[in-house]
């Protein structure tokens, strides 16, 4: 795999103090992406809408160290989260920078102060762990071009992002673009690579123009079961092979059905998709489930709704409880009194948040 093209070649301009600010989504996989080798090397092939609303912003501070300072080969960071600094979040963050230094060695001559907020509230139970980490590579990319002799094209610092996300989160990697990503080497998809989320490379049906995500907090807390844990749980499992090339034929099926518009076989692909994930979890050794009961009461009401309507909304899972409810934009009234009247009832203190298909990262 061709990672070299990610190590700076010419990196001669002198840049004393530079402070960038960011701004990336989270974002939804239709295709889910469990299980993988190092280094976060997927297993299979994902897809994934990208969000808007659901997005973190981080700023870093990037000063030059003087030449005599001591430790001048360590990564020195600050790390302030929603204006309070965070010591808990710091080891995340310096084994990702370890993990990149090889492609951004200047990581050792600045120090830096990094400050970063959510626009969801935290603890929501949504993954931040997207949006900020291809955040905090994209402030590097910032840097990064600010110091290269050659000029870095937007392409280039787009895919270079991408691939430094990943290294922080494996569905970072996909949180740089929008409105459709694809992560992981496929076939069906040109240009894809298991290094770097590409853009669906292909035209996308307008009944999936500005789709409509409504996230319900069925579970605000922390996760029993970090994504860690869940990915490493896949080496030893006894449906892993049939899982990967499972994701693998529903990415080349969807990405037809993207292309086609028949929200009928999109909806059947993305429900099993969920549920496919989850049942990884419920067989895994040791065994656990994330969904909570009215994880459960949702998906009823969801699939009571579609038959008592004909709606088209859809619901899909991350690794959690919370649910996401993905309908087209023309069915947003309808959908939105079914939840406010229906589901919200499931929802911690009725919480949900509404979220639409979002371009991807933006530089403040
Ligand atoms: O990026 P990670 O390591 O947190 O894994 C995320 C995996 C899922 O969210 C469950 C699925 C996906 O493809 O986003």
């Amino acid at each position: 795999m061709n990672t070299h093209q990610f190590i700076p070649k010419i990196l001669q301009k002198k840049t004393e103090s530079l402070s960038c600010t960011w701004k990336t989504p989270s974002n939804i996989a239709l295709v889910k992406y469990w299980g993988k080798t190092e280094p976060q090397i997927p297993k299979n092939a994902s897809i994934s809408f990208t969000l808007s609303n659901s997005h973190t912003i981080t700023t870093i501070d990037f000063m030059s160290k003087g030449n005599s300072e001591a430790n001048n080969n360590d990564i020195n960071f600050e790390f302030f989260f929603e204006g309070k600094k965070k010591e808990d979040f710091k080891p995340k963050i310096a084994k990702f920078f370890e993990r990149i230094l090889e492609y951004c060695p200047y990581l050792t001559t600045y120090n830096m102060v990094i400050h970063s907020e959510n626009s969801f509230p935290h603890s929501s139970g949504i993954a931040s762990s997207a949006s900020g980490m291809s955040a905090i590579a994209m402030c590097l990319m910032s840097l990064e071009k600010s110091l290269s002799s050659v000029e870095l094209t937007d392409e280039f610092i787009n895919k270079k992002g991408s691939f430094l996300a990943r290294l922080g989160s494996g569905s970072a990697s996909r949180s740089i673009e929008g409105p459709l990503v694809v992560w992981g080497n496929h076939p069906a998809i040109e240009g894809s690579s298991d290094l770097f989320g590409v853009l669906f490379p292909y035209k996308v049906h307008e009944v999936f123009n500005n789709y409509q995500d409504a996230i319900l907090l069925v579970d605000k807390g922390e996760k029993q079961v970090s994504s860690t844990v869940g990915h490493d749980l896949m080496h030893n499992h006894p449906f892993a092979t049939q899982r990967f090339q499972q994701a693998n034929e529903n990415l080349a099926t969807i990405s037809d059905i993207l292309q086609q518009g028949d929200i009928d076989l999109f909806i059947n692909l993305v429900e099993s998709e969920a549920l496919s994930l989850h049942a990884m979890m419920l067989t895994s050794s040791p065994y656990f489930i994330l969904m909570k009961p009215n994880t459960l009461e949702i998906i009823n009401a969801i699939w009571r709704f579609r038959k008592d309507t004909g709606s088209k909304l859809c619901f899909t899972l991350d690794a959690g409880a919370n649910v996401h409810v993905l309908y087209p934009a023309n069915e947003s009234e309808n959908v939105l009194q079914f939840i406010d009247n229906k589901l919200s009832m499931f929802c911690q203190k009725n919480h949900y948040i509404c979220d639409v298909i979002g371009l991807g990262a933006v530089k403040l």
